[in-house]
């Protein structure tokens, strides 16, 4: 049975930074213990709108970075895109300001122990923590291709001091206003042949995770998916954001991808499932 991530912690966390890049805004904040523990691909759940809020729900935003800063403590970077009222409220938080934030949640990607050949794949804000996961994997050895999609190009997140960290960057847009005009799905087999990609790590919309999953099975690529579907609780609760996942057993089972995932076995998810129960699923 699956539970909470037993590192997270509640923390009044300080905004260190908030600067507004492109369609998003980067902000730092100061978390002390909470940066330690995180690892890419986990995520922290935000409350929003100050202790009189009627948005009662806490918003999921994946890790970016995490860096330990000695007496200065540590600190955690996010990706927000501004969207509804909640990440809204987020966003327009000043310097010193304070949130409270519970993290990390979740699970985080896999690091293979051995270098082997990776494609990291993200859309729109998808592409938050795959920078964090590239560094790590460049530090292993690591042939790191990455490819980031997006509707158009400002909705593209693709910072300098990222693009050290990895060997190839790929840019897709639907409008063709940056990079390659189409999905990343598109760009996605030329890459895989031209680096003999073993392994692909995504994080994005549900579709373009299914899409990748195609492609991976195609080329039998083991596919590690950040599965971002809604989530209202965060911790294990609601059931809000479950998926229809195939486990070792074989049995088809409705999984927790706040607790389960956000990172699981793209080859495990059921993708066409449409939002509905399949039939063969457990208890159905
Ligand atoms: C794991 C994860 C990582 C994410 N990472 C990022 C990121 O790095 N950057 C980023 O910009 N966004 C990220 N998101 C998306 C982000 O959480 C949403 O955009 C955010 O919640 C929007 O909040 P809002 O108030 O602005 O929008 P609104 O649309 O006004 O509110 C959305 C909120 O409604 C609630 N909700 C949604 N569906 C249901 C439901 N069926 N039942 C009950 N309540 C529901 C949830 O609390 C949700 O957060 C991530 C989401 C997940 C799940
Ligand atoms: S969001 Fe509540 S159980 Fe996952």
């Amino acid at each position: 049975m699956s539970s909470i991530n037993p590192k997270a912690e509640q923390v009044t966390a300080e905004v260190i930074s908030n600067k507004k890049i492109g369609a998003y805004h980067h902000m730092v904040f100061a978390v002390e213990g909470l940066a330690l523990s995180a690892r890419p691909g986990n995520f922290v759940a935000i409350s929003v709108g100050g202790p009189s809020s009627s948005m009662v729900l806490r918003r999921a935003f994946a890790i970016y970075r995490s860096s330990d800063r000695g007496s200065a403590g540590g600190l955690i970077e996010l990706v927000v895109a501004p969207h509804g009222q909640g990440s809204k409220w987020l966003t327009s938080r000043q310097v010193h300001e304070t949130v409270d934030m519970v993290g990390p949640l979740g699970t985080s990607f896999g690091i293979p122990t051995e270098p082997v050949r990776t494609i990291l794949v993200g859309g729109g804000y998808g592409s938050a923590p795959l920078f964090g996961l590239a560094e790590i994997l460049k530090a292993r050895g690591c042939r790191v291709d990455m490819v980031l999609g997006a509707s158009t190009a400002g909705k593209i997140y693709a910072p300098l001091d990222g693009k050290r960290s990895v060997s190839s960057m790929t840019i897709t847009t639907d409008d063709g206003s940056a990079g390659i005009s189409g999905r990343v799905s598109d760009a996605l087999p030329q890459i895989i042949t031209e680096n003999e990609s073993e392994l692909i790590y995504s994080c994005g919309p549900m579709a373009m995770l299914e899409a990748i999953q195609t492609i991976a099975d195609k080329y039998q690529l083991v596919h590690q998916a950040s599965v971002e579907e809604s989530m209202a609780c965060g911790i294990g609760v609601c059931m809000t954001c479950v998926v229809p996942l195939r486990g070792e057993d074989g049995v088809v089972r409705m999984s927790r991808t706040c607790i389960d995932g956000p990172v699981m076995d793209g080859s495990r998810v059921i993708w066409n499932s449409q939002r509905s129960i399949p039939q063969e699923t457990w208890g159905f």
